[in-house]
């Protein structure tokens, strides 16, 4: 299934990337995933919201119903469903990802695909199940064919993702991706000059790491030492 099985080696978080499971995909099988974005992202908080109801305020059930409801970008017309988040609502990390592919779609859950397989041997890698950490994306429908997001689509959800975050309250969060990093961050930097840092949430004193795209990683399994590392500095920093 070409995902490499992460492992810590010690408790101290430094180790190599261990287990290779099977063989590599097949690039039909990848051609699904998420990839780095092909088109500068233009950060959603620094873009008016484009929805009617405010989004502020409102506690968990509430905040799914409106996502489940909204239409405030042309992708509610070819979503089957929405993909709010996963997980521990008071988890410490909090993951962000880009948009669901085919599978969130059907599934109505974030990282269910192949990605999502890995995202969980990478989290397994580090001592975390899916029940510990708390995961959403940028964008809570499907771009049509797995395109990036729009600036628009990104600004249209970004009340529902800031929203997760104040009531999550994470003490870390992990951006996978470019448009993941793109967009918590404002900034247009690559990831590869994004990781092995220690970036805020900007208006906020939350600490952001940010790595590969796991979609990214099946398709260039040669990165997947550098996630390694960058999984170990957030091992690292849970443990502080
Ligand atoms: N890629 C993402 O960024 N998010 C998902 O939920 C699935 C694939």
């Amino acid at each position: 299934m070409g995902i490499v099985r992460y492992r810590l080696r010690n408790a101290s978080g430094t180790g190599e990337p261990a287990e290779r499971l099977v063989e590599p995909a097949s690039p039909a099988a990848v051609r699904e995933e998420r990839l780095v974005p092909e088109q500068p992202a233009v950060p959603a908080q620094n873009l008016p919201a484009s929805r009617d109801e405010p989004v502020a305020g409102l506690d968990w059930e509430e905040l799914e119903q409106a996502v489940a409801g909204c239409c405030a970008c042309g992708l509610c017309k070819t979503r089957r469903n929405t993909v709010f988040g996963v997980g521990n609502r008071e988890a410490e990390l909090m993951i962000i990802g880009e948009a669901p592919g085919a599978e969130e779609d059907r599934q109505g859950e974030p990282f269910v695909g192949r990605a999502g397989e890995l995202l969980n041997n990478m989290l397994a890698a580090i001592g975390l199940g899916r029940d510990r950490v708390y995961i959403a994306n940028i964008l809570k429908c499907r771009p049509p064919g797995n395109r990036n997001p729009s600036v628009e689509e990104a600004a249209a959800c970004a009340p529902f993702l800031q929203r997760q975050l104040e009531l999550v309250a994470p003490r870390v969060v992990l951006a996978v991706g470019g448009v993941a990093a793109h967009n918590l961050l404002a900034t247009d930097e690559s990831v590869g000059r994004l990781r092995g840092r220690r970036h805020r949430l900007p208006g906020s004193d939350v600490p952001v790491l940010v790595t590969y795209h796991p979609a990214y990683l099946l398709r260039r399994p040669e990165e997947k030492a550098k996630s390694w590392v960058d999984l170990q500095s957030l091992h690292r920093f849970l443990h502080e």
